[in-house]
């Protein structure tokens, strides 16, 4: 990722010039890869225009790139630095999401999930499901127990987050980034993931740090910007999932009678 701090980010997305560069061929909301040039340095961006956004049953029409971009100062606020830099601009479909593009790492990059036989999990992995393909052979989903997944995790418990996948995630040197996150913030519990593997286990101290330092942004500040993009219903739901998190200090369970894992999982 390029340097600078994420309010330099910030300003550069929203300010620079906007070029498409090309399409992203599996994106159903019609992102495209942009270039954004602010002086000499150009930048790689994925722009979702609001324009472009499938409709969907459960997310009222034309919020999605919002919510990438409320899901972003959640997670900036918060000191999780999941979600990249993400702001709200006018491009040249009009109004959508702008958001810094993570990577790719040089090399095979290490998987963080995948779907293998159950023979081949690798060693301290999680096993979240296990299914067969279409021509009956069983496989399984499992995940790494990297730290950063599990600071995802918690992210997505705060965010109800309703789409996260392996592709969703993205390796950016130590850290783990996060990427897609327009479904989410419902007031619905919704959580949809491939991070299953410490659920009902206590939140480590770290992170339970970063869910206080969101609280405490929140009556600073932060729950103005969030009106701005969520309905009111909306952010006092972030705000119980926020104290439900700080009472139990325990990672959720899935939500019974709702599908927990994306399908797809990658
Ligand atoms: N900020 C990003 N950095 C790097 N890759 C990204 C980023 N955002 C999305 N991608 C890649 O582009 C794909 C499509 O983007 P995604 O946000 O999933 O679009 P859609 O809303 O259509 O599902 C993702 O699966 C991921 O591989
Ligand atoms: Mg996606």
């Amino acid at each position: 990722m390029p340097t600078g701090t994420d309010a330099e980010l910030e300003r550069v997305l929203a300010t620079g010039e906007l070029t498409p560069v090309g399409r992203l061929a599996d994106s159903s909301n019609g992102a495209l890869l942009c270039c954004v040039e602010d002086g000499a340095d150009g930048v790689l961006v994925i722009h979702k225009p609001e324009v472009s956004e499938r409709r969907l049953w459960d997310y009222p029409d034309g919020t999605l790139v919002a919510r990438e971009r409320a899901a972003y100062l959640v997670s900036s606020a918060g000191g999780f630095d999941v979600v990249p830099p993400t702001v709200l601009r006018d491009g040249p479909h009009g109004r959508g999401s702008v958001q810094l593009w993570v990577g790719p790492v040089e090399g095979e990059p290490e998987p963080l999930v995948d779907v293998t036989a159950v023979s081949d999990v690798p060693e301290g992995w999680v096993v979240v499901l296990s299914g067969e393909t279409p021509d009956g052979m069983p496989v399984v989903v499992s995940h790494a127990p990297h730290p950063a997944l599990r600071t995802v995790a918690v992210l997505d418990a705060v965010l109800n987050n309703s789409d996260r996948k392996g592709g969703h995630l993205l390796r950016d040197g130590d850290r783990v980034r996060g990427c897609d996150h327009g479904v989410s913030l419902s007031v619905e519990p919704k959580l949809r993931t491939v991070l299953w593997g410490w659920a009902g286990e206590p939140v480590p101290e770290e992170d339970l740090a970063r869910v206080e330092r969101l609280r405490r942004s929140l009556g600073d500040g932060l729950d103005d910007d969030l009106h701005e993009l969520l309905t009111v219903p909306e952010v006092e739901a972030l705000h119980a999932r926020v104290e439900a998190l700080l009472r139990t200090r325990r990672h959720p369970l899935p939500t019974p009678g709702w599908p927990a894992i994306p399908w797809p999982a990658l």
